[in-house]
């Protein structure tokens, strides 16, 4: 048999290198390149892949494929189905990653709880003891009575086990906890890691069981060997704390099996996870004294709005380069807004530090926020109060347009709904019809939204 091929993978990033580094050239870490021997774990994965796997594959005309839906089942939690695409697909693995704290376990253990009721599911934690996890289970009023417990770490004990019970849902809880005897590295290390989920993903697609993976992510919100893990999981979902310390927001960062804008909420209650099925409005926090800088704009996130706070500091910079700083939007896009605002606004900002944050710890993907942005700007640098029930959304192209977006008329209801008055939004999206209690504003450029505050 050929000798292993070794190669060197980076801790901190994953990089692969094929001879070991003092330094990680593409995350810049030191020391951080552990060796991993590939065996022929990842020969017969590639095989598989490209379906080579033991006996001759037969070919399929294109137009017989079976193209009925992929078969799916709900993990019970309606928030989790949705950003799933629609519930779990079999023989499927998903890797659940999120700070220690942020609720994998409680979610998963309610998930399989439910789970249990209708198809085996096993449990395996080499994390909390079973006292443990069964306390929790007990205080959240779970039932109990199907679930399989497995308190174990080797990887091939876990195999063998799954094997005899023949689960149709498996929790790993934690990833970095599972070692395998193929991998000589510490468990927790990147090879670790790595080649224990290798093993479990080909398990659960040799056998069409639903693997769930939880992973904890590292301070920078990386999870362990990322790149490493990303490549062999079908589905990357992160489960994140929010600036409300009681709201989770869960979002698919890589989908096999469905749309990745696609954001689940949670609560977290004495009771567990709840989801939050009406979130729309649950990161607007309207304060008594409202202050200059800041407006709600009305996101759309996957298949439903959201009404988030925009907030812009002005101030005059003491630096040569004066510092564009966002958080929650991309820092590109405001300093393009603040050339457009300068070039069709007569609005000057080079003089100006500008800081753009979006409230909540929400992560804005659309453009629907620039107009808010700006109007959050203007306010700002004018220290002139935009008032409270003014909602914005809209894109700001470079010539000073307004451009409209998809779902604007969803976009005022929703506003409309939690009580708005008023709504500045591009001429194309503004309804025909009159909505009751709202004034809706349509506007073509940006000189006629800075009219309209
Ligand atoms: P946990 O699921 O253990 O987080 P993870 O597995 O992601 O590390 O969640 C732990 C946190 O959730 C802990 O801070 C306590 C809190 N929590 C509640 O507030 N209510 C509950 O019912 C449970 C089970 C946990
Ligand atoms: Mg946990």
């Amino acid at each position: 048999m050929a000798k292993a091929k070794k190669i060197f993978v980076c801790s901190e990033c994953g990089s692969e290198s094929a001879k070991w580094q003092g330094q990680c050239p593409d995350c810049k870490a030191w020391n951080s390149f552990k060796e991993f021997s590939l065996g022929n774990s990842r020969q017969a994965t590639t095989a598989q892949r490209a379906g080579f796997a033991g006996s001759l594959s037969s070919v399929t005309l294109l137009e017989d494929v079976d193209i009925s839906d992929t078969p799916r089942f709900s993990s019970g939690i309606s928030e989790f189905d949705r950003v799933l695409g629609g519930g779990f697909v079999p023989g499927s693995a998903v890797l659940i990653g999120g700070n220690p704290g942020a609720g994998k376990s409680t979610l998963l253990l309610q998930t399989l709880c439910h789970t249990a009721q209708n198809m085996p599911a096993l449990y395996v934690s080499g994390e909390e003891s079973l006292q443990q996890i069964a306390a929790r289970a007990h205080r959240l009023g779970l039932p109990t009575g199907q679930l399989k417990m497995l308190a174990e770490t080797s990887v091939e004990q876990v195999i063998a086990i799954a094997q005899q019970e023949k689960p149709g849902v498996i929790v790993i809880d934690s990833i970095q906890v599972m070692y395998t005897d193929t991998a000589e590295a510490a468990p927790g290390g990147v090879a670790q890691v790595r080649e224990s989920a290798a093993h479990l993903t080909r398990f659960a697609k040799q056998t069409n069981t639903v693997l769930l993976i939880v992973g904890h992510v590292t301070k920078d919100n990386s999870l362990a060997g990322p790149m490493t893990l990303s490549h062999i999981i079908d589905t990357q979902l992160m489960l994140s704390n929010t600036d409300d310390s009681r709201f989770r927001i869960m979002r698919a960062t890589k989908n096999r099996f469905g749309q990745v804008n696609e954001l689940g909420l949670f609560a977290m209650t004495e009771k567990g996870l709840r989801e939050v099925l009406n979130p729309s409005a649950i990161f607007l926090s309207r304060t008594e004294h409202p202050t200059p800088g800041s407006i709600i704009n009305v996101l759309w996130e996957g298949t439903r709005p959201l009404l988030v706070e925009i907030q812009a500091l002005v101030v005059e910079s003491q630096l040569g380069n004066p510092r564009r700083v966002t958080v929650g939007l991309e820092q590109n896009r405001l300093a393009m807004l603040l050339a457009v605002l300068t070039r069709h606004g007569g609005i000057f900002t080079s003089d100006q530090d500008v800081f753009v944050n979006v409230v909540g710890g929400v992560r804005v993907s659309e453009t629907s926020a620039d107009l808010a942005s700006i109007l959050a700007i203007v306010s700002s640098l004018r220290d002139s109060i935009i008032d409270q029930h003014i909602i914005a959304f809209g894109e700001v192209g470079l010539s000073g347009e307004i451009r409209p977006v998809a779902y604007g008329q969803e976009r005022i209801y929703e506003a409309a709904k939690h009580g708005f008055k008023k709504a500045i939004v591009p001429k194309a999206n503004a309804p025909k019809k009159a909505i009751d209690g709202m004034e809706v504003v349509g506007i073509s450029k940006l000189a006629e939204a800075l009219e309209a505050i």
